[in-house]
């Protein structure tokens, strides 16, 4: 279907009820505290398995295993060990480095049930979305091996002068710290870590606090699919801890980041205030992202988009749909229909195959959002909001709602969940329309819906974003398809997913010789 590009992970067949035994054993399997997740440091766990019990977001009354968090004295450790690897793991062929990353994609996809039980307990994501989770891990892993193979395997030849050859080639560029977020909590774990041991760095993973038990597995995975014990430690636990160990040592060589924007603002100082080599930080973070329908849309297209985009995974992505834009002369119709559309949702236990929306990542995220909901039934137009049933009061459930607001002005920051805005404009404000978009300052994803090719193209055009979608749902990139990443507010990139991801981790080197 997507052709060369594609890495093309397996994926899961959910009418095939034989695949769906397996998924419902892990599944029961995980609801155990004997779980455990914690540091791994040398390639091994500690021998006492001790630590906090954890609760998944759907059922606090269950735990789910127990975290022992990383100290400060274990992420130190972690990178000395690192740092005495570094120049062996950098000196392995590329070609050595993506067999192992290949390896790792196939024991993924092996334990396919197994991750994704975890992705479901763990962070609450519905059946569908654990299996795209385990298939882009999968896909960041094959694909990043492929362009390790292509641009890591030896000098390539530059023009020069009669008498001096001249060669390019790129090298790992020491310890990475990759630290990920709970709202992928392997898809982007995996890539950071792929991306930074392919082009040669060793890594030291921080995963985010409410999801270590997955991080945990997953590198268990990657050392029995042959990585060498030093070049990858995982450090679950807080970030401060973690980020105040390691940061202003000028050890740490770069550092991958997704999260939110004021988070990658603080690691950025930390590193530009330290003593030691500059170090790159690539930050993914937030977004304030737009759909703007126009009059010439197909309004069931644009309902089933809409939905999509703003209520899959809870809203939680940070590709999700935040603020629709709709032409006046279809407002009313459109509003109705999605709010029709938002009626048939289902809300609730994320291991059942029919749920559509799942819980919200905790208790945190479930308070920021009934706060902003407050301050939205009092000063905007409520649209729908979806009625929650009575089981979802044993997680931290967030029913999805829509409010039509003024303006994009309204909004003070992202919305983190199941929140969707509508803004009614007219033809002709369409220009203020995209100057407001930009004018957020982020520059994640955007959406445009309409058959007039010349608005569509007037819009893309003028939409500083980093990836927008036309007559389409604006959320799953897909890896090496829809290589991913915002500007301004929303990150530095290269886009991850992409042929130019790997290049940041690297550091290029030039030999001259005369002959
Ligand atoms: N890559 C995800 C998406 O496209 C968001 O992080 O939805």
């Amino acid at each position: 279907l997507y052709g060369e590009g594609r890495a093309n992970a397996k994926g899961m067949d959910v009418t095939d009820v034989a695949k769906l035994e397996p998924l419902r054993d892990a599944m029961m399997a995980t609801l155990d505290e004997n779980w455990w997740a914690g540091p791994i440091v040398g390639g091994r766990p500690r021998d006492v398995l001790t630590g906090r019990v954890v609760h998944g977001p759907a059922d606090n009354g269950k735990p789910i295993g127990r975290v022992l968090d990383a100290t400060a004295e274990d992420a130190t450790t972690a990178l000395d060990r690192a740092h005495r690897a570094r120049h062996a793991w950098d000196r392995t062929p590329a070609t050595q480095r993506a067999d192992i990353l290949r390896r790792i994609a196939d024991l993924y996809e092996e334990n396919m049930p197994r991750l994704m039980a975890f992705a479901v307990r763990e962070a609450g994501k519905s059946i569908p979305d654990a299996i795209a989770e385990v298939r882009e891990a999968v896909d960041f892993l094959r694909y990043y091996a492929g362009k390790a193979e292509e641009d890591f395997s030896g000098p390539t030849v530059l023009p020069g002068p009669t008498g001096e050859s001249n060669s390019i080639s790129l090298h790992g560029r020491g310890v990475f710290l990759c630290i990920s977020p709970w709202n992928f909590p392997l898809a982007i774990f995996t890539g950071q870590v792929a991306a930074a041991l392919a082009a040669g760095n060793c890594v030291l993973a921080k995963p985010a606090e409410q999801t270590p038990i997955i991080a945990y597995e997953a590198v268990r995975l990657m050392h029995r699919a042959g990585l060498p014990d030093d070049v990858l430690s995982l450090l679950p636990g807080d970030g401060p801890t973690i980020g105040n160990a390691l940061l202003p040592d000028p050890r740490i060589a770069g550092v991958a980041f997704t999260g939110s924007t004021d988070t990658a603002r603080i690691i950025n100082k930390a590193l530009a205030n330290r003593e030691g080599p500059i170090a790159p930080l690539i930050a993914e973070t937030g977004g304030q992202n737009a759909m703007i329908v126009d009059s010439s849309a197909l309004p069931e297209q644009v309902t089933r988009d809409v939905l999509i985009s703003a209520f899959q995974s809870a809203g939680q992505r940070c590709s999700a749909l935040r603020v629709l834009f709709v032409q006046q002369d279809i407002a009313d119709k459109l509003t109705k229909m999605i709010a029709g559309a938002m009626k048939e949702l289902r809300i609730g236990d994320p291991s059942l195959l029919a749920t559509d929306v799942g819980p919200v990542i905790d208790d945190e995220a479930k308070a920021m959002l009934s706060k902003h909901a407050e301050r939205m039934d009092r000063d905007a137009k409520l649209i729908y909001r979806t009625p929650m049933p009575e089981s979802c009061e044993t997680g931290t459930f967030f029913a999805p709602c829509a409010y039509e607001i003024p303006s994009l002005d309204v909004l003070e920051r992202e919305v983190f969940g199941p929140v969707l805005h509508v803004v009614r404009y007219k033809a002709a404000e369409l220009d203020k329309v995209i100057d407001a978009i930009n004018g957020t300052g982020y520059g994640l994803t955007a959406a445009v819906h309409s058959r007039v090719e010349a608005t569509v193209n007037h819009i893309v055009d003028r939409l500083e974003v980093g990836n927008a979608y036309v007559n389409r749902n604006q959320i799953g990139a897909i890896v090496g398809v829809q290589p991913f990443g915002g500007e301004g507010l929303s990150g530095t990139g290269p886009k991850a997913g992409g042929p130019r991801y790997l290049h940041r981790f690297a550091t290029e080197r030039v030999v001259s010789v005369d002959t």
